[in-house]
Order: structure tokens, then sequence, then C-alpha cells
């Protein structure tokens, strides 16, 4: 399966599907990195890793559907099949998303339906939960709020800062977004509706 990543920061979420792919048995591969912030460091991890990485910053486009219609060419145009999110800070369209079918998914740092949208570790110190972590799962037009693929759990801790726990979380997001990309392009897990459905009989 071919993937395009979306960027918008240092990309270790990337790093962590650019390191699976180069695994003999992971049945992906990263065709193409787009970031919306042409400094991203996510652009960088492409290229060393000889991965077409591709700038499309979006304060250059008119509109929304304009910035869209570029990032769904560019996609194209590496045969891209599968879209994942890394770090992505923009919001997809049911437009775009209709050009990937139950094809795009977002890594977000907490366990969903809890703490959606920026901050979500911050929001969790604040509301004092003892448990956090991380969620992959299909995108929709909301702010994480997509049926969920998978999740892991990682402790919070009484002396942890919002970094400490943010990196906690982290080590599991770079271990559970290839498991997740796997579950996915094999249709183990697939998207049907609004739920996700899990078919252990798959390839
Ligand atoms: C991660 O915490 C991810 O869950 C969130 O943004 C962060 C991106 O980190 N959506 P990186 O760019 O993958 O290092």
């Amino acid at each position: 399966a071919r993937l395009g990543v979306l960027v918008s920061g240092s990309g270790s979420n990337l790093q962590a599907l650019l390191d699976a792919c180069a695994q003999a048995d992971f049945p992906a591969e990263v065709a193409c990195v787009v970031s919306n912030v042409p400094t991203a460091f996510g652009l960088e991890r492409a290229r060393k890793a000889g991965v077409s990485a591709v700038a499309l910053d979006h304060k250059a486009f008119g509109s929304r559907a304009d910035f869209e219609r570029a990032l769904g060419e560019t996609l194209r145009a590496s045969g891209v099949e599968w879209v994942c999110l890394a770090g992505f800070m923009r919001l997809l369209s049911a437009d775009f998303l209709a050009g990937f079918p139950g094809r795009v998914l977002n890594i977000h740092p907490a366990l969903l339906p809890a703490f959606p949208g920026l901050h979500a570790q911050r929001q969790a110190l604040e509301r004092g939960v003892k448990i956090t972590g991380c969620t992959v799962h299909f995108v929709d037009a909301g702010t994480d709020t997509g049926p969920i693929i998978a999740q892991a759990a990682v402790p919070v801790l009484p002396d942890d800062t919002e970094a400490s726990l943010s990196a906690r979380i982290l080590a599991e997001e770079h271990r559970l977004y290839p498991l997740a990309v796997r579950l996915a392009v094999t249709g183990k897990v697939t998207l049907e509706g609004t739920r996700t459905r899990v078919d252990a009989q798959a390839a």
C-alpha cells in the first residue's frame, strides 16, 4: 500500500512510519510526504529517507478548497492510496476526505473521545486523569471525532509536566501508528459508516 504522510512539524511519527516501512515484512511504503509548513523538519526526514518531500504552504492559496485541490493532486501524482496525518495541523474538508474514502488516518495524543483538539496532554493534566494515552482513528470532517482503530494507555505520574507526559505518550505513538497502519492497509480494521469493523480473518 502506498502511503502519503502529512506533517506540519517535527515528524517523529513520520519517522516511525518510515522506519516501519523499511522492514521487509511491512505491508506499506511511504510514497510522498507533504507539509503545509515549508520549514517543518518532517520534510528533512523524508528527503533523508529518499522519499518525495513537498511543501504546500496553505497561506499561499486563496481558499481551503484550492489548498486541498493541490494537496489531492500532489498525493495522486505519487500514487498515494492511504493518507496518514502525523502532526498535521489543518482540518480536512469532507470533500477532500471523499477522495480517499475510509483511507485517511490520524494519530492523537489522548484516549479519545477524551481531550480532542489542541494541547491534549495539557487537558489531561488539568483534568487530573490518572491514565491517558494515544489513539489512531479514521478521519472524518470533525476534530478528532472519527472511528477508533487502536489505542495505547500510559500512566499520568504525580510529578508530570506537559513535557514529561508528552514524551511518555509520544513513545507509545511511535509504536501504535505503524501497528494501526498495518491493521488498516491489510483490511483487518475497516471503516463502516461511523464505526470500525474488525475482521480477524483478513489477510
Ligand atoms: C503528536 O503528539 C501527534 O499525536 C499530534 O502532534 C504530535 C506530532 O508529533 N497530533 P510529530 O510531528 O510526529 O513528532
